[in-house]
């Protein structure tokens, strides 16, 4: 795997541009970051390219892909026709984290879409995902870059651990800005449907198209969710889990709790809350949301086996930016106390 290490000298930059373009031309996986996490880009026209991602990352195979392009008008030509509102959120919130699901021309390869009849399309806000694509001038296919059931990454290290060895080459730029991953919204009817909460909040796209619907499968495991990855185990810790409701005062109880047992205890937990603990140790995610978002999966992934027993988690409120939180939340509990 070819590491290239982007500074700010724009010259190196764009030599390691035009190799990494130049082997995604070729049919060979690239990493890139992006404004939420990293992605495993392949060229998503090309079908054996697109087979290397769900071999590298262990990815099942029913698990549809989000083709990357770098503006609106290769957005249109990958789908048969848009719906109204759709043109209106393109136009006010990408390039950015959100990823429309739309009817597919079939313009992509078949395992782009797991065979489905829509495709997931993105247009990311990072300055080097956006290079890459005018560099390749493709649609590059890319899912986190990470291997599945692990948290995404939001670092280049993040992606060298997981895929060094299973990849051709990793463009690391440091530290992604978002931290969680795109929302991902079904607009193949007339009222829109959250199916993955993430970096653009129901909140936000509200006040622009109004009623926006969330898959209720979201909220409700018994029912079969309408994006084929959110049925899976992800963002998994080395070690259990659990995420606590209420306070530090009821945070602690627990952690007392598990020194009675002998335990070691791991805790993950905003600023505030982080300066109220006792524990073995402690990972602050940061002094408010944006901060939290942006520090979690780095967290999630930081608690080693051997280093502790548990990991003790800290919930936060369900509103804006929250909302994609506590779902990757959930899914890395092992247990909700
Ligand atoms: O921020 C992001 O979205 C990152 C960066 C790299 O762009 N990508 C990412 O991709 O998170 P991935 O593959 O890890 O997650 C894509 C999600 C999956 O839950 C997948 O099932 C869903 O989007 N998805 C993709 N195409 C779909 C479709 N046609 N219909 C329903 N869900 C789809
Ligand atoms: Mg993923």
């Amino acid at each position: 795997t070819k590491r290239w290490k982007l500074t700010n000298d724009t010259s190196y930059n764009k030599l390691a541009l035009e190799e990494a373009a130049e082997l995604l031309l070729n049919g060979s996986t690239v990493a890139f970051p992006t404004e939420t996490v990293y992605g495993l880009g392949a060229d998503a026209t090309n079908k054996e390219a697109v087979a290397k991602i769900f071999k590298a990352k262990g990815r099942p195979q029913d698990n549809p892909l989000i083709a990357h392009v770098a503006t609106k008008q290769q957005l249109l030509q990958l789908v048969d026709n848009l719906p109204v509102y759709v043109d209106k959120l393109i136009d006010i919130f990408t390039p950015g984290p959100l990823t429309f699901v739309l009817p597919s021309n079939g313009a992509c390869a078949e395992n782009v879409t797991a065979g489905l009849s829509t495709i997931g399309i993105r247009i990311p806000d990072h300055p080097v995902a956006q290079a890459l694509l005018k560099y390749c001038n493709i649609p590059l296919a890319a899912p986190s870059a990470n291997i599945s059931g692990k948290p995404s990454p939001t670092t280049g290290e993040h992606v060298w651990t997981d895929l060094n060895g299973k990849i051709a080459g990793l463009l690391d730029a440091g530290p992604t800005g978002v931290g969680v991953e795109s929302t991902v919204i079904d607009c193949t009817q007339d009222i829109p449907i959250i199916l993955r909460p993430g970096g653009i909040t129901k909140e936000q796209l509200e006040e622009v198209i109004g009623t926006t619907m969330v898959d209720p499968a979201l909220a409700n495991k018994d029912e079969k969710p309408k994006s084929p990855g959110m049925k899976y185990t992800h963002y998994s810790p080395e070690v259990p889990l659990w995420l606590i409701e209420g306070d530090a005062v009821r945070i602690q109880s627990h952690i007392d709790q598990e020194h009675i047992k002998n335990h070691k205890v791991g805790v993950i937990a905003a600023a505030d809350t982080s300066a109220l603990l006792n524990a073995d140790e402690i990972i602050s995610l940061g002094e408010n949301m944006n901060e939290v978002t942006a520090n979690l999966y780095d967290a999630l992934r930081r608690f080693k086996q051997g280093d502790v027993d548990i990991i003790l988690c800290e919930s936060f409120p369900e509103e804006g930016i929250g909302q994609a939180v506590m779902n990757r939340l959930r899914k890395a509990a092992s247990e909700i106390k």
